[in-house]
């Protein structure tokens, strides 16, 4: 086997990975298109959405959520194609490994990282949020130290030393011991919970309309300021940053690709409810926008619980209960997707011989998951969600995700060049045109992140660059053969 970085997993082996399948196939295209919502909704509409419009792009933030919808738009019609030459689960990782070559796919998957474990972790850090949010309800205030990470702390004048965000770090363990027992048991719980968070916003949108301002919308675009520490607001450049940062809303849609073993029909209900979920999520995000910069003036919107603290400051208590609720059940189930797939993920990877297998696939002789990299990822998660603000990390999120979807776009592109004649059950419409869309569209959102996420992301990419050179390489199992 030749020792090129671009050396590919033969197809042969996942059409036997397919055969192997013991998952029963019991997933339609509409239960595949719940679980893509179900892994789409959460802290992006309920707490971002307050730091988009409040600092960034104002009433102007359902625009925003078009921009970024439109980027999305373009890769999922890729990850759709890809799903249905490979339906397997890895997503976009064993995709590219099959097609485009070990470096790429080593790269796509250490971005996931990115995606999958600090998604989780500002999912966390939401969760804690609307906690507090609830617990004000019954006139119960936790110190500050207690809920916010250090910066935050300090942000809010408090002066005494340790702080850290406790709330966000518990969710994180008990979503982790959930997934050390195993998925099983939780799934029929996520479908209840899906169901529940997708009324939720439903009822924002139908409940909230009636307490819509239309003054509220004017200025639609703000004018453009600059504070003192030279950070640009408002402005169409606003709302492109904005758009950045809300992306991460709709991150998730891809997690429908690691469910491909237990869909009736892969080859078409992947790609179905991959594009399904993401145009139904693409229309609630921008009603709930329009409502929310309705109900309150963008500069009032509240940072931590936008939607709830909205219906609140209408007097709307009642509806504060049902939201609170929602959302933290809501989060709890993204946080779950998230972790999970992370696992599945690392286990992939291991498998494949670029992870130690010894860690990445050790899997629990009781429980059958794979336990240790599952107590791994809750660490991670539990101690960045403690200790970083949400921006830093939600940032983090989105630049791994947008150069993830980026290079999808580039690698469908690219196989179809070099394997014109292989099968495909869905083609993306007008390739060269959609890929090269996707790609520009998503690399210009992440050159709009905050500079010090990019050099965050750099710093991430390189150490990534270095671990595959050093030793993924080598323990590769094609490297092996
Ligand atoms: N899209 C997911 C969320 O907003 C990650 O929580």
């Amino acid at each position: 086997m030749s020792n090129s970085i671009w050396r590919k997993k033969p197809l042969s082996a996942f059409e036997a990975d397919v055969k192997n399948n013991q998952l029963k196939r019991v997933l339609g295209r509409w239960e595949l298109t719940s679980l893509g919502i179900g892994a789409v909704i959460g802290g992006g509409i309920f707490v971002l959405t307050g730091i988009a419009a409040n600092q960034f792009a104002g009433p102007a933030l359902a625009l925003s959520f078009v921009i970024a919808g439109i980027g999305c738009t373009f890769a999922a019609l890729c990850y759709a194609e890809f799903a249905s030459i490979l339906p397997v689960e890895g997503s976009a990782y064993a995709y590219s490994y099959g097609t485009v070559g070990e470096f790429f796919a080593w790269f796509i998957g250490w971005n996931l990282i990115l995606e999958y474990m600090m998604g989780a972790t500002t999912v966390a850090v939401s969760w804690s949020g609307y906690l507090e949010k609830f617990l004000h309800l019954f006139n119960v205030h936790l110190p500050v130290w207690l809920v916010n990470d250090p910066v935050t702390a300090a942000s809010k004048g408090y002066e005494g030393g340790f702080s850290c965000n406790l709330p966000a770090f518990l969710i994180a363990w008990v979503v982790t011991s959930v997934l050390v027992k195993g998925i099983k048991e939780a799934s029929g719980a996520n479908n209840i919970i899906v169901a529940i968070k997708t009324t939720a916003v439903i009822f924002v949108i139908v409940v909230g309309a009636f307490y819509v301002d239309p003054t509220n919308w004017t200025p639609f675009i703000p004018e453009r300021v600059i504070d003192d520490a030279g950070q640009g607001h408002y402005g169409l450049q606003g709302v492109v940053t904005a758009a950045s940062i809300i992306f991460f809303a709709y991150i998730g849609f891809d997690a429908v690709s690691t469910s491909a073993g237990e869909a009736k029909n892969p080859t078409k209900d992947v790609p179905f409810a991959i594009i399904a979920s993401l145009v139904i999520c693409t229309i609630l995000y921008i009603l709930v926008s329009l409502v929310l910069t309705g109900m309150v003036k963008f500069d009032q919107l509240d940072l931590k619980a936008p939607v709830a603290q909205a219906f609140a400051d209408n007097g709307i208590t009642w509806a504060v209960y049902i939201i609170t609720i929602a959302a933290l059940a809501g989060l709890t189930s993204v946080m779950l997707v998230m972790m999970y797939s992370q696992t599945r993920i690392f286990l992939g990877m291991a498998k494949d011989g670029l992870l130690p297998k010894s860690f990445f696939a050790a899997i629990h002789p009781t429980f059958k998951t794979p336990w240790k990299s599952t107590i791994l990822v809750g660490f991670v998660v539990s101690c960045v969600a403690a200790f970083t603000p949400i921006d830093k990390v939600s940032e983090l999120t989105s630049s791994g995700t947008l150069l993830a979807f980026a290079m999808i776009c580039g690698a469908v592109w690219l196989l179809r060049v070099r394997e014109p004649n292989i099968e495909r059950p869905y083609k993306a419409p007008a390739l060269p045109v959609i890929a090269t869309l996707g790609i520009l569209t998503n690399l210009y959102l992440m050159y709009n992140l905050r500079s010090d996420t990019i050099i965050a992301f750099f710093v991430w990419g390189a150490l990534g660059v270095v671990i595959y050179f050093l030793y993924s390489r080598k323990t590769s199992n094609l490297n092996q053969e």
